[in-house]
């Protein structure tokens, strides 16, 4: 028999407004609400044998102290810094601080839409990026990270 399988610790991170997944431009982010992705990705974190975490918050300052505090407890980070992900260089520095695999995710095609949008300040320090797949994107990174988390 080999040795049992370590539960580790994932986080996922949501920015602001994808508290009001659901309501919120529905044609755009689909009718999922927040709790049903989170608990998607809690369902299959127990199949992937990692303890997942989730987080949102609609301030900068809060994202930038969880990945601060993220570090020695979690293996590997999925965050989706919604509007941040155009503008914070507070985020990207704080994820400079991270050694784990970290998989960027966006609910749309953020290449397909406004001109603003086309721009991630966190592209080129995350591990991999994910855009335009809805809320499957979600269960893409989650499988991609373990992959990433047990090949390390
Ligand atoms: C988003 C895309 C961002 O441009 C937007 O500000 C969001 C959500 C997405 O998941 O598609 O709030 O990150």
């Amino acid at each position: 028999m080999g040795e049992p399988t370590k539960i580790q610790k994932v986080l996922v991170i949501h920015g602001p407004n994808l508290n009001m997944l659901g309501t919120r431009e529905p044609d755009i982010y689909g009718s999922k609400r927040l709790e049903d992705i989170d608990a998607v990705l809690t369902d299959l974190g127990k199949k992937l044998d990692l303890d997942v975490e989730t987080f949102q918050s609609n301030f900068e300052g809060e994202i930038v102290e969880t990945i601060q505090k993220s570090s020695g407890t979690y293996k590997g980070l999925i965050i989706n810094p919604a509007a941040y992900t155009h503008t914070s260089i507070a985020i990207r520095d704080a994820l400079l601080l991270l050694d784990m695999p970290i998989i960027e995710i966006h609910l749309s095609n953020i290449y397909r839409r406004e001109s603003f949008r086309h721009k991630s300040m966190i592209a080129d320090v995350v591990t991999a990026q994910i855009a335009g797949f809805g809320v499957d994107g979600y269960v893409m990174a989650l499988e991609a990270l373990s992959g990433m988390i047990r090949r390390r």
